[in-house]
């Protein structure tokens, strides 16, 4: 139960996040952008300018950068990326009203202005810029997150999340290792942990169905596992603090990435045919560098 109850007060509470994550970094006085190339504005990335099948997929070496615009963001660089479901289903349209009020409540923009649109809810990199407030990490940190799926995705180079989104990396896993994880982890972990109510201590003797579990859910949610007698919907979350306890479970080896192949970042079109076939056996993860 105080397993639970912190779960919720660190989700609910952005204060409470602050100080369960304690460990608050020395940042220099002075901000200091670092990329691999300082003065460019622009960076490789996949990106759609329409809705529709595989074809809409474009790379581009002119995407915008992406810039801080609240002071607790931080711009990574993406070391690996992975294709789910989400991300053919998002190029094919799947939820643009919903995640196009999300983005832009007010109807302020004119319609099909969240083109051209970055896919990939993954990432496993190094933290490059931190905005002002942000006090758990610092420049040169190998984390990894998974974006909303309102955001700007991270089949590209660099990628802007909430500090309250990322996470430090497993020490255990690879970047290719680790991008395999923190969507379906997340997702899985939500179902058991946030909607199911169940943890380490209260699941002795109850049995859990888990369908799909060659899948990438599944793949992390059978080896999680915990009973469901009655069902409730349960939907993906982004959470860095969710994803250091998976971190701890990761590095004392109680959880480890199920990968079916990898991909370099050319061949970002033939991972998402792979993925729209179905029948996976693991995750598909993109080599981004
Ligand atoms: N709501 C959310 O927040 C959220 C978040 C993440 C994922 N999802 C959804 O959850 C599902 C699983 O995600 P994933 O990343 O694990 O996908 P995945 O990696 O593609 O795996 C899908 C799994 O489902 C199995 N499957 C397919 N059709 C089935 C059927 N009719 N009956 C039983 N099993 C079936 C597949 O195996 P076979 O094809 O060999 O049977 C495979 O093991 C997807 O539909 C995804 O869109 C929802």
């Amino acid at each position: 139960m105080e397993f639970l109850k912190t779960c919720v007060l660190r989700r609910n509470a952005c204060t409470a996040v602050c100080f369960w994550r304690s460990k608050v970094v020395q940042k220099p006085s002075v901000r200091r952008i670092s990329t691999t190339s300082p003065r460019s504005t622009v960076m490789p990335a996949w990106v759609i300018d329409k809705y529709g099948k595989n074809e809409v997929l474009r790379f581009t070496q002119n995407m915008m950068m992406p810039i801080i615009h609240y002071p607790n963001e931080v711009i990574v660089k993406v070391h690996a990326a992975s294709v789910n479901p989400i991300d053919v289903n998002m190029r094919s349209g799947y939820g643009a009203t919903a995640l196009n009020m999300k983005r832009d409540p007010l109807h302020v923009k004119i319609k099909g202005e969240e083109f051209p649109l970055t896919l990939g809810r993954d990432v496993s990199g190094v933290v490059m810029e931190c905005g002002l407030d942000v006090k758990y990490f610092k420049p040169g940190d190998e984390v990894w997150a998974a974006v909303p799926p309102w955001k700007q995705g991270t089949l590209s180079e660099f990628v802007v999340v909430s500090g309250n989104e990322v996470s430090h990396k497993p020490k255990s896993l690879t970047h290719t290792q680790a991008a395999s994880l923190p969507y379906v982890a997340l997702t899985a972990w939500s179902a058991i942990n946030k909607v199911g109510g169940l943890n380490d201590k209260n699941c002795t003797g109850k049995r859990v169905l888990i369908l799909g579990a060659s899948g990438g859910v599944g793949t992390f949610a059978i080896q999680h596992f915990w009973k469901g007698v009655h069902y409730r919907w349960a939907f993906f979350m982004a959470s860095g603090p969710c994803l250091d306890d998976i971190a701890e479970l990761v590095d004392a080896g109680k959880i480890r990435p199920v990968i079916e192949q990898t991909f370099p970042f050319s061949k970002v079109p033939e991972a998402f045919l792979k993925v729209e076939r179905g029948h996976a056996r693991g995750k598909t993860v993109i080599n981004v560098v």
